[in-house]
C-alpha cells in the first residue's frame, strides 16, 4: 500500500500540480466529445492525490468524486476544492483503488501521474480495472510509466530550490517487477525552519500487453495505448514511450 505521508503530501500539494495542468485540457477535450461528457456526467478521479486535476475538472463544470488511500492527500484535495464541496459538486473519499465501490453514475473515470503504477501488483491492477468496469463509465483513461520510462528512475538526483531540497535515490533494473524510489526532502516551513520528510514509492514495471490482457479479463473491450500528444492516435509501439495513456472503453 502506498498512501503518501503528510510531509510528502504537503510538498506534493505545493510543487507537483503541473502535470494536472497539462493533462486536464486534453482529458476535457476527450470527454466533451463523448455523449456522457455532453450530458455533464460526473467524473471519478481515482488516486486523486491533492485534487489538482479534480479542481480543473470542477472549474470546467463537471462534478467530481476523488478517491485516494492517503488521508493527508485528501485533506489537501478538500482544501483545494472547498467551494465545490460546499456546493455539493465535489466529494473526496478514502479508499483503495484496487478494492472499492462508489455510489453514483460516472461518465468518465481517470487516474493520472503514475497512480496505476503505484498499485502493488498485477492482481491489484486487475481488481482495480474490475471495480471501475462495474461503474459502467464511457471510458477509463489512465497513464502508466512503461518499463522504458522507469529506466530514468535509476540513480541519484538532487534538486535544490530555496524552499525545497530533494534527494531521489531510484532503483530499477530491467526484468524486475517494480522500480523503487527513496525520496528524502527538506521543505521550508512558514517559520523559516526546514522539515525533513522521507517517502519510498514504487512503480509497477509490467509489460503493456499484460495490462491489456488484465483489462480484457475485467470486461473492457476496446483498449488503446496513446499519448498526451493525441488520445485518439493509437501508438504502434507503445513500449517505446516512457509514459503511455491507456484509453479503455466497454
Ligand atoms: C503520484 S500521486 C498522483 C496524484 C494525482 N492523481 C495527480 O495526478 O496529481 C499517486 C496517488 O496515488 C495514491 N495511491 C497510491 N496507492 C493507492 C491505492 N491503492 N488506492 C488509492 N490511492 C492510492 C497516493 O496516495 C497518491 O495520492
Amino acid at each position: 500500500m502506498q498512501a503518501y505521508s503528510s510531509g510528502f503530501a504537503k510538498v506534493y500539494q505545493q510543487k507537483w500540480g503541473n502535470f494536472s495542468a497539462v493533462v486536464a485540457p486534453i482529458l476535457l477535450h476527450f470527454y466533451r466529445e463523448t455523449p456522457s461528457g455532453q450530458e455533464n456526467q460526473p467524473v471519478l478521479d481515482l488516486c486523486c492525490g491533492a485534487g489538482h486535476l479534480a479542481r480543473l475538472l470542477l472549474e470546467a463544470g463537471f462534478p467530481v468524486t476523488g478517491l485516494d488511500l492517503s488521508e493527508a492527500m485528501l485533506q489537501h484535495a478538500r482544501e483545494n476544492c472547498r467551494e465545490y464541496i460546499e456546493q455539493g459538486k465535489a466529494h473526496f473519499i478514502q479508499g483503495d483503488a484496487s478494492d472499492f465501490a462508489v455510489e453514483g453514475k460516472f461518465g468518465l473515470v481517470v487516474s493520472t501521474y503514475d497512480a496505476m503504477n503505484h498499485l502493488p501488483d498485477l492482481e491489484a491492477l486487475e481488481n482495480c480495472f474490475k471495480c471501475v468496469r462495474k461503474l459502467e463509465p464511457t471510458a477509463f483513461v489512465f497513464d502508466m510509466n512503461t518499463r522504458k520510462g522507469l529506466k530514468r528512475w535509476n540513480g541519484i538526483s538532487i534538486s535544490e530550490e530555496e524552499d525545497l531540497m530533494l534527494i531521489n535515490r531510484g532503483v530499477y533494473e530491467e526484468g524486475l517487477p517494480k522500480a523503487w524510489m527513496r525520496l528524502t526532502g527538506f521543505s521550508k516551513q512558514e517559520n523559516g525552519s526546514y522539515e525533513r520528510f522521507e517517502e519510498t514509492v514504487h512503480n509497477l514495471a509490467v509489460p503493456l500487453n499484460w495490462v491489456k490482457e488484465a483489462l480484457l479479463r475485467s470486461g473492457w473491450q476496446k483498449i488503446r495505448f496513446t499519448t498526451l500528444r493525441d488520445l485518439k492516435q493509437d501508438l504502434a509501439e507503445p513500449e517505446n514511450e516512457g509514459r503511455v495513456f491507456v484509453v479503455a472503453e466497454p
